[in-house]
């Protein structure tokens, strides 16, 4: 093997690992404060999905519990001009969304917090995708917090005693899983 070449392979392998160490360190300096909801993307389909179906206003402020690298945040505000907050704990998927939501800085803001701390009174939308284990807790803070006529969006896991306003699935033969919207009525 030519030389360079072996440098630019061994650089790019090397590339491959850092990013998978710091995926991996990032998860689990994170575990206390996610309780399982680990560091993984939602497919974009699944965002156009939602966004097509879901109407928003410019003032309307969206909160991404758990926001990973800001995909649905940023889609969002590029598709609504929106305002929003996504809250990610993980230092890792906190620095990617800190790149993707730079251009929208302004509008959008990423928090390194968690979400418990947050009021989930000043989100007209709010968008997650976490982990069953928690979405009980999640169900209790939305009914305490949330305002009437707000919606919760819930990718692939279902808010314990609440009922859904629809289901959606994803026009994607691989991403069927549902897309659960929920609106707070009085
Ligand atoms: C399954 S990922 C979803 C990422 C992104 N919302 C998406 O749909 O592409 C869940 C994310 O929630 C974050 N997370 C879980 N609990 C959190 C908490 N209490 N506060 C902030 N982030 C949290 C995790 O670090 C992880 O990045």
């Amino acid at each position: 093997m030519d030389i360079s070449l072996f440098w630019i392979v061994f650089a790019l392998l090397g590339g491959l690992v850092v990013i998978k160490a710091l995926y991996v360190l990032g998860a689990v300096l994170a575990l206390p404060t996610t309780g399982g909801a680990l560091f993984c993307f939602t497919h974009y389909s699944k965002i156009e999905t939602i966004l097509d179906e879901i109407n928003m206003k410019s003032n309307d402020v969206v909160f991404d519990l758990g926001c990973g690298d800001g995909r649905f945040i940023a889609s969002a505000a590029k598709r609504y001009n929106v305002k929003g907050t996504g809250f990610e704990i993980n230092f890792f998927a906190y620095f990617l969304a800190r790149l993707r939501l730079f251009p929208l800085r302004g509008r959008v803001l990423v928090k390194r917090d968690s979400f418990w701390k947050a009021d989930f009174g000043e989100a007209d939308v709010i968008f997650c995708y976490l982990f069953p284990d928690i979405m009980e807790k999640v169900a209790g803070k939305t009914k305490k917090e949330m305002k009437e006529g707000a919606l919760l969006i819930s990718c692939n896991f279902p808010l314990p005693g609440w009922c859904a306003e629809k289901v959606l699935t994803a026009d994607h033969p691989s991403q069927k899983d549902p897309i659960y919207i929920y609106r707070k009525k009085a």
